[in-house]
């Protein structure tokens, strides 16, 4: 068996695939997330660590033990974790969906300025991002700051606890913005400005490579052989851009999680014009841009259940596949700011253009496509780089909508691809573990023997016409507001 561990930012998510790719079983196991302060968000790297290893030995009851092979991790992205010269957690880990950075990001492209960093780094300073964590523990919390003997990344810290080895990987090292993304190594420019030394931080490993094998404790705990590999794996975006089989250049997947990410393999490194797109490694050796719109599936999760008052998110679906497409009704998504194209942690979402004809059927259909919008600007943005997409797939839970993605289809005007698996990251880790064990020779390989095109959503000509009229008055409306929240 080959085991993926995804450290997710509400449960992490344990998956058993055999030597065919065929997933034998999965267990999720949840831990808490705590907003101290508003903006803040933070949860205890040991909760990670104490639900992984709850949820593998639930996996592992049953399973024929010995059969595990390699194993390997996908995490949520950015998170700051800081241990002390014993090993143990400093503080609670900052996580990527903290935004109490602003002014660290404004001192980093404004003072250090956009273009320096990015020539460093390949990206710019994002609220989310680990560097504008780490200025912030050095000025807020100077005391926890000097106790630091190893900053790592979520799933590194899982990583180093099975096998004891202090070590990251390219694609989830290019999101701290310490790291020379370009070079694969860590940037020392950026390592002096935060006060940190290269000693404090993990090796880089890429995503497929084992870093060593179980500790040997642990592996009588288990009740596996102590030969087990532990690969390190990646980000959680580039993991489930494996497990979606995005790892050809020019292939593209769109994601409807909980937020929504449109993600591209490349064999190069590419900066675009603004910078507005992650220019990050992947996790097949090659690199991948991104953009990220922050509230995708939690826009339809925050309509439905907070203003409806409803689990029916069905019901709710079902309503508005009758409501035409209305060329003055928009949502804009930015509930929670927004990453691509604005990198804006003070924008907000809007509904827009109301008459009295509008139902809650029109509303819900304004957010569907509020969200296509939104991942259409980062689309746009790649288009214009004249990357050539010669595949779409899409995945996470609101693909499950087949409304969604249609609309995502007739907006973007591509076909999308629905796969066999809808897995993600756990499944992508658990590919890389058998990468790691030598059963294939790349990651690409892989993703050919195990991920199948299910069925082809064709755009609808007369809405692509329709959607391409209506964006061009969705992207007028940001511009035009965003003076408001200021
Ligand atoms: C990627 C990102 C999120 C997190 C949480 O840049 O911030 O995808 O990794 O899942």
């Amino acid at each position: 068996y080959f085991i993926g561990i995804d450290i997710g930012t509400t449960s992490v998510k344990i998956i058993a695939t055999d030597e065919t790719g065929n997933v034998i079983k999965t267990i999720s196991k949840e831990y808490p997330i705590y907003f101290p302060e508003p903006l803040w968000s933070e949860q205890n790297p040991e909760d990670w660590w104490k639900q992984s290893k709850q949820g593998l030995l639930e996996l592992l009851e049953g399973l024929d033990k010995k059969k595990v092979k390699a194993i390997s991790f996908s995490g949520q992205m950015h998170g700051l974790v800081t241990l002390d010269e014993s090993d143990d957690v400093i503080r609670p880990a900052l996580l990527w969906n903290d935004q109490r950075t602003d002014k660290e990001c404004e001192y980093l492209n404004k003072e250090i300025g956009q273009k320096t960093i990015s020539s460093w780094t390949g990206n710019l300073a994002l609220t989310g991002f680990t560097a504008p964590k780490v200025l912030w523990l050095r000025k807020h919390e100077p005391e926890n700051f000097s106790k630091i003997k190893k900053i790592m990344l979520p799933k590194d810290y899982i990583a180093y606890k099975m096998s004891g080895v202090f070590a990251t990987d390219v694609s989830d090292a290019s999101g701290t913005l310490y790291m020379d993304v370009k070079n694969r190594k860590w940037s020392k420019d950026m390592l002096e400005l935060l006060h940190i030394a290269e000693n404090q931080l993990p090796k880089i490993y890429e995503s497929f490579e084992p870093i060593g094998n179980i500790k040997s404790d642990l592996a009588d705990e288990l009740g596996i052989n102590k030969d087990v590999k532990i690969v390190i794996g990646g980000g959680d975006q580039a993991v489930a851009a494996v497990g979606g089989g995005v790892v050809e250049s020019g292939s593209c997947s769109i994601s409807l999680g909980t937020s929504g990410v449109v993600f591209t393999s490349n064999e190069n490194f590419f900066v675009d014009k603004n910078n507005s797109l992650h220019s990050f490694c992947h996790a097949n050796g090659k690199y991948h841009l991104m953009g990220v719109t922050l509230a995708a599936a939690s826009s339809l999760k925050w309509w439905v259940e907070e203003i409806n008052k409803t689990k029916d998110f069905d019901g709710l679906l079902e309503e508005s596949e009758d409501a035409k497409i209305d060329d003055s009704l928009f949502y804009l998504p930015y509930l929670m700011g927004e990453r691509t194209p604005h990198n804006d942690p003070n924008c907000r979402g809007l509904f827009i253009g109301m008459n009295m004809t509008h139902e809650r059927k029109n509303m819900t259909r304004a957010v569907l496509e509020g969200v296509a919008f939104s991942l259409r600007d980062t689309f746009e943005i790649m288009k214009k780089m004249s990357i050539e997409i010669n595949s779409i797939s899409i995945n996470g839970g609101g693909s499950k909508s087949r409304l969604w993605c249609q609309i995502m289809a007739d907006v973007l005007d591509v076909k999308v691809n629905k796969l066999n698996t809808n897995e993600g990251p756990a499944y992508g880790a658990s590919i890389l573990a058998a990468v790691g064990y030598g059963l294939f020779d790349s990651v690409e390989e892989a993703c050919k023997k195990f991920i199948k095109v299910t069925e082809g959503i064709e755009p609808d000509q007369d809405n692509v016409n329709k959607y391409n009229d209506k964006y061009k008055k969705f992207v007028k409306i940001y511009p035009a507001t965003k003076e408001l929240f200021k």
